[in-house]
């Protein structure tokens, strides 16, 4: 049997079946075989001369169920195993994956599982034969309806940044006219290094998008501040979004940013510092304010409660971690203040259980806590242009709440009766008060008893009114 080099053939001949083979989605080699299935069942149309190839670039073929297609690039550093759960949050969007691993992804994730989950050839080199043949690079640039890098590394951002093509993801990256969002991870020194800020600072002027990084802990013992890989429910979101834009709703457009549920204060590796707030009223608020078209970023202190659909939710312990995620999320829109924090924690957390002696009690040197929401309302430069706190209260509800406001300098507060009578803590209903300032006045809106849910529709419209498209 004959065998056929494709490389052979005449240039023309090549252009051809290279245009051909990008249109149906098939590489060269299976377009010439369905040609060659057709003329041998008769179904060739007349010939009718080989057509001139365009230059433009074609639209993308749609895929089989008309899914919007990823081409994913997985850099590598150690945030790589990450991106494999984030193929599969694409998929469960319905969002079609392509993957690309550069040589150091190979060192954390294998084609194979890559491939797997996305069911689909992963792509690794500029210079394979059989996909570069067709240009290989420029159709997984061309398509798909977006590029991801997850994780995007320093080094991979400043080959963007300076328009290097030295292998397939830098390659494609340089011929893209797709949009294309980065999920930047590093260690916080190479993130706060001046040349990576110079490189992100440029890139953003090129229009490429960025989701994250968080902060938290690194890979590396003891080593903590941004630089963490986005959660790939959050990197899914925002591919998401880019993808299918919202419709026009009132917080279209709007960053929202809110607190919920307890922390926890260590004492010592197995006691903590804490509260009975569930976090319901804060969930509640986030879901709404996502229902109503806004990017949520929802920072949890510990609670029982799952990620509301379309939320990434950031989960911490304790009142330090929960300022550290709120300071890295701005700048935002509107700020929303329902976590119970704790207001102190010990003065030095013990390394080792602290045991009963004869000596009595061990004393628990108590500190204060940082406030989050008096921080955050202070200021100067990234103060959200709306702030807003709630005021937990047991007794003189409006007159405690009053006095709070002018303490925290937010520009509403929701103050609410949670005595134990009420139920309000770990319960389903609500009956809150909100206060806003006009001028040097404070108004006082007084609300009926209602669900959590029913009080955050309620505060979300508000806030659309002062804030969203619909004011
Ligand atoms: N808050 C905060 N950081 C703290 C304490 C409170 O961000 N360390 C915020 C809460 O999220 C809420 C508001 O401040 O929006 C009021 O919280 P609350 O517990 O009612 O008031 P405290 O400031 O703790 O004052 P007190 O305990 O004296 O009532």
């Amino acid at each position: 049997m004959a065998s056929l080099t494709i490389r052979k053939l005449d240039d023309e001949l090549k252009a051809y079946l290279r245009l051909r083979s990008a249109r149906n989605g098939r590489s060269v080699e299976e377009e010439v075989r369905v040609i060659l299935r057709d003329l041998a069942d008769g179904r060739v149309e007349p010939a009718e001369g080989i057509p001139a190839v365009s230059t433009a670039p074609a639209p993308r073929p749609a895929s089989s169920a008309g899914e919007p297609r990823i081409t994913l690039i997985i850099g590598g550093g150690i945030a790589a195993y990450k991106a494999l759960d984030l193929i599969r949050r694409l998929k469960e969007r319905h969002i079609e994956v392509r993957c690309v691993l550069t040589k150091a992804a190979q060192q954390f994730v294998t084609p194979l599982a890559a491939s797997a989950l996305s069911h689909e050839r992963v792509y690794t080199d500029l210079f394979d034969a059989e996909s570069e043949f067709d240009a290989g690079h420029i159709r997984l640039a061309r398509e798909c309806d977006l590029i991801v890098v997850a994780p995007a590394t320093a080094d991979l951002m400043a080959k963007m940044a300076q328009g290097h093509a030295d292998d397939l993801a830098s390659a494609i990256l340089l011929a893209a006219n797709r949009p294309i969002l980065l999920a930047p991870a590093m260690n916080p020194l190479m993130w706060n290094n001046p040349a990576t800020r110079r490189n992100v600072l440029q890139l953003r002027r090129d229009d490429v998008h960025t989701v994250g990084p968080n902060a938290g802990e690194m890979a590396e013992a003891g080593e903590a501040g941004v630089g963490r890989m986005a959660e790939p429910t959050e990197i899914a979101a925002a591919a998401d979004r880019m993808l299918r834009p919202p419709k026009a709703q009132p917080l279209s457009g709007k960053r929202v940013l809110v607190t919920a549920g307890p922390t926890h204060e260590a004492i010592d590796p197995v006691r903590y510092i804490a509260n009975r707030s569930s976090g319901k009223q804060g969930f509640a608020i986030a879901a709404a304010a996502h229902a109503a078209g806004a990017d949520v970023v929802l920072v949890a202190g510990p609670v029982e409660l799952d990620d509301p659909s379309g939320i990434a939710v950031m989960r911490v312990e304790s009142a330090r971690d929960m300022l550290h995620r709120v300071e890295a999320a701005l700048p935002v829109d509107v700020a929303i203040f329902a976590a119970a924090v704790a207001d102190w924690r010990v003065a030095s957390e013990g390394s080792q259980k602290l045991k009963k002696t004869t000596a009595g009690m061990p004393p628990l040197q108590l500190v204060e806590n940082p406030d989050i929401l008096a921080t955050i309302s202070k200021l100067k430069e990234k103060r959200p242009p709306l702030v807003i706190g709630f005021a937990a209260e047991t007794e003189h509800l409006i007159e405690n709440a009053k006095a709070k406001f002018a303490r925290k300098g937010c520009d509403w507060i929701v103050a609410n009766d949670v005595s134990p009578a009420t139920g309000v803590m770990g319960g389903d209903r609500n009956t809150v008060h909100l206060l806003a300032r006009e001028g040097k006045e404070v108004t006082v809106d007084s609300w009926p008893v209602m669900t959590k849910e029913e009080v955050a529709a309620a505060l979300v419209s508000r806030i659309a009114r002062s804030v969203g498209t619909a004011s």
